[in-house]
């Protein structure tokens, strides 16, 4: 049995290199051994205020950026989170099979909270959905950054519970995979490498975004903050900034973090900052590229209403599945 990968990406920002060394590079490497299902959670992005106009856009950059990121449509399936309403009603099933007491604990949910004037009830049970997200296509295992850990062991907290009272599988429960910070888990803020580079950063000044022009990413990396001293060695703890640009170097030229210290050996920042904005340049270039052909009229459109396709009957079966185990009465769906 090939297992099923599902994993989701807000469209809440202009996506980093962060998102790419950390989530949709290994999702391309992962469309070759696994069914793999990536979704625009569009829906997500409304638990915080959003421009209208703006979110529309973004969706749509975020599919078309999965897609120039090496995302083939033939193998994988690339879809809207909105486009299968089966997540929002199985979310709203899954709310009844979930405590306030877990969702309170939820670290994203106190943080962010605590940052928003008022609180909308959808960023509460915000990793509800997430289950739902999952769930729904009996998902084998979820690749996502740290910081979704707890969200995800919600979702089989859920699904166990779920599966518990009925005494059957009506999910599978889902394992978490989670790359470590040296493979690109965790690329910090160039500003701040005691922050993640995120994409709904305020400052964009330490995040380089995938479709950053090549004078915005030289600029951006010849101000990124270093440590003291000159050397250049893989120290996370002691050396964090120059750690940081050393694993972008590391993952951008498929050169080892061994290599990249003997080449810079007494070499300095300067030189090692050229180099690196070149490498980041280049790994850019051929994505932006696709960019801009899935930008013509229709291309993404057409991918996007086949994966919809594709994703929508294995969503209904599993939430139909859950409708009658619940009681409720069967739909006619002609
Ligand atoms: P987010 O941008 O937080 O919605 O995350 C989308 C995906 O990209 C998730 O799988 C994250 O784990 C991954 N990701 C986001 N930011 C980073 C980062 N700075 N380093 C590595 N992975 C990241
Ligand atoms: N909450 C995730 C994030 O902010 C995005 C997400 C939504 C997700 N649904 C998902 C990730 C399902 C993996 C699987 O990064």
């Amino acid at each position: 049995m090939v297992k099923r990968v599902f994993s989701g990406v807000q469209p809440s920002g202009s996506l980093t290199i962060g998102n790419y060394l950390g989530a949709l590079r290994n999702f391309t490497k992962l469309q070759h051994e696994a069914e793999c299902l990536f979704c625009v959670v569009d829906l997500h992005a409304l638990t915080v205020p959003q421009d209208p106009k703006e979110l529309y856009q973004r969706t749509l950059d975020v599919a078309r950026i999965f897609v120039a990121c090496g995302i083939d449509p033939k193998l994988a399936t690339v879809f809207i989170q909105s486009h299968v309403p089966a997540h929002a009603e199985m979310s709203w099933l899954l709310e009844c099979s979930s405590y306030v007491g877990e969702l309170r604990r939820m670290t994203q949910y106190k943080e962010k909270s605590s940052k928003q004037e008022v609180v909308t009830a959808g960023l509460f049970t915000y990793p509800v959905l997430m289950a739902a997200d999952i769930l729904l296509y009996q998902t084998d295992e979820v690749p996502v950054g740290e910081d979704q850990k707890q969200h995800l062991e919600l979702a089989r907290d859920i699904a166990i519970r779920v599966n518990n009272r009925f005494d059957e599988e009506i999910f599978k429960v889902p394992e978490p995979y989670i790359p470590p910070k040296i493979a690109g888990g965790r690329i910090m803020n160039l500003q701040d490498p005691t922050e993640k580079m995120s994409k709904s950063a305020e400052n964009p000044r330490g995040n380089i975004a995938i479709l950053d022009p090549p004078d915005a990413i030289q600029q951006k990396i010849r101000s990124a903050v270093t440590d003291s001293g000159r050397e250049i060695y893989y120290d996370e703890e002691n050396k964090a900034a120059i750690s940081n640009l050393m694993v972008i170097y590391s993952l951008c030229s498929d050169q080892s973090l061994e290599e990249i210290q003997e080449r810079y050996a007494g070499s300095g920042y300067g030189q090692f900052k050229k180099d690196l904005a070149e490498v980041v340049v280049e790994t850019l270039r051929p994505i932006q590229e696709r960019f801009e052909e899935l930008s013509r009229p229709g291309v993404i459109e057409a991918i996007l209403a086949q994966g919809r396709k594709k994703a929508e009957p294995l969503a209904l079966a599993t939430l139909e599945r859950f409708q009658d185990r619940l009681g409720l009465l069967p739909l006619l769906r002609s």
